[in-house]
């Protein structure tokens, strides 16, 4: 009998099912489409114990009970479909964890359906791209821990390592936490990839540096506690040379519209909706979707003429990259906190039993936002590294980003890393304001600093 199920072989069910199977687990895969599964065993089968099964009936039947399917399927309809089907053959007990990019309350929603069957269902973060796939994912499974602990041994084989080389994975308590975990994980991806953007922005256009420059000065920044995944592609990236244009770099004819496929917004969402303000990640969200704007940015490109780049004194470029590796640093890690208090309020709310030390350990290896600085955490949660690191930090972020205005150039992620810093910092907010004007207009009311109470005033 197999011991665990894969439905979907796409790259990344595909490299999913292999590495299981190179783990000596014996392995079922399942495809939509029978020529897939064919090709796949015909060019895989001899790596381990995987074997390919033309109907779902008889992948099903080929696996032991409780049954373990694992779901590598495009999140929405294609998973929805998938899972109605298995709720009619899978038996009491049998366990669907889902792996693909799925929406917490989807996750939800689904529990709560396939409980009348007795079936389990577990939402499975998977991050880590193809290779990680296969060579070691970040696991973030969410549910009931009595089910997360059967499958856990399976997961514990095929995931990536931390850095103490415990296995990336941990069972996560709370019917949707994987999913709302892994969102999260995305919504951070999209920070810290903002946030290397507009390093790569301030040096092209302030500092007039080519692709090749950058990534010298990025591999500098990889040498520091900045090293992990997204810095290493930001250099493979750079020095990609372009097959038209042979002496030139891949990156000047990339086009500058960016997508996202939804966990990005799911983040802002869940932001706005548990109130935890995630400036960093909702502006690099915004980022990508002015990018997606570019009839109307070409249009209005004369309305506001850009600095010449020798028209403004600046720093030397060498102290300058040292500021700015500060400013990525802090941006980097700002980042990460509102994530990592988004995650938390979330699991609190929900009364889920997510600790995010175990979140932060999670993303230590295989995953996209893998980096050394992730030791800092749940170190910043009690604030003992930011209150040593933040005054020069802070100060270099805000000559880094300031610099860049003086120039036309936005830095979306670092001058709300700024604001976010500054904001949560200053017990003298300007908000006091804002109240003002709300009882002025509505007699919304306010609060006093110096007595107790709730006061409107006949305006
Ligand atoms: C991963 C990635 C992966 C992908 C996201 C974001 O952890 O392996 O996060 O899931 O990068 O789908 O994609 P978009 O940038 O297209 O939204």
């Amino acid at each position: 009998m197999n011991q665990i199920g894969i439905i979907g072989l796409g790259t990344m069910g595909a490299n999913l099912a292999r590495n299981f199977a190179s783990r000596q687990i014996k392995t079922a895969v399942f495809n939509r489409t029978i020529e897939t599964t064919k090709e796949f065993i015909a060019n895989f089968g001899g790596e381990g114990h995987l074997t390919g099964y033309e109907t779902l009936k008889e992948f099903i039947d080929s696996l032991e009970s409780p049954r373990k399917v694992m779901l590598m399927v495009t999140a929405g309809p294609a998973t929805e479909a998938v899972i109605e089907q298995l709720a009619e053959i899978l038996s009491p007990k049998d366990i669907i964890i889902d792996g693909g990019n799925t929406n917490y309350k989807d996750t939800i929603r689904r529990t709560e359906q396939l409980k009348a069957k007795q079936i389990n269902f577990i939402g499975c973060g998977v991050s880590g791209g193809e290779k990680g796939a296969l060579e070691g994912p970040s696991l973030m499974p969410g549910g009931d821990l009595q089910v997360l602990e059967e499958i856990m041994p399976f997961l514990e084989q095929i995931a990536a390592k931390d850095f103490n080389g415990n296995p990336c994975v941990h069972p996560f308590e709370g019917i949707g936490a994987g999913n709302l975990i892994k969102t999260v994980h995305n919504g951070i991806e999209y920070g810290l990839m903002q946030v290397l953007a507009d390093a790569y922005e301030v040096l092209r256009k302030v500092y007039n540096l080519k692709p090749e420059g950058i990534a010298e000065i990025f591999k500098d920044f990889n040498r520091s506690e900045l090293n992990g995944f997204l810095l290493e592609t930001a250099i493979q990236v750079l020095e990609k040379p372009d097959t038209f244009n042979k002496s030139e770099k891949l990156i000047n004819y990339i086009s500058d519209e960016a997508g996202s496929k939804g966990t990005g917004g799911w983040t802002v969402e869940a932001a706005l909706e548990y109130g935890v303000p995630v400036p960093t990640l909702a502006a690099s969200l915004f980022a990508r979707q002015l990018s997606a704007w570019p009839e109307q940015r070409l249009k209005d490109k004369a309305l506001f003429p850009r600095p010449l780049a020798d028209q403004i004194t600046k720093d030397p470029l060498d102290i300058f990259t040292a500021k700015l590796e500060q400013a990525v640093w802090l941006s980097c890690i700002v980042s990460f906190m509102q994530g990592i208090r988004l995650i938390d309020e979330v699991s609190l709310k929900n009364n889920w039993g997510v600790y995010t030390g175990d979140v932060v350990r999670v993303w230590q290896g295989g995953c996209i936002i893998r980096t050394q600085l992730l030791k800092y955490f749940p170190l910043i949660e009690n604030g003992k590294l930011l209150e040593s690191k933040l005054p020069t930090t802070t100060n270099s972020l805000a000559y880094v980003y300031s610099i860049a205005a003086k120039f036309g150039v936005a830095t979306p992620a670092l001058s709300n890393s700024f604001d976010y810093i500054a904001y949560s910092t200053d017990p003298n907010l300007p908000t006091n304001f804002v109240q003002g004007l709300r009882d002025c207009f509505g007699a919304h009311t306010y609060k006093r600093n110096d007595r107790d109470g709730v006061f409107t005033e006949n305006w």
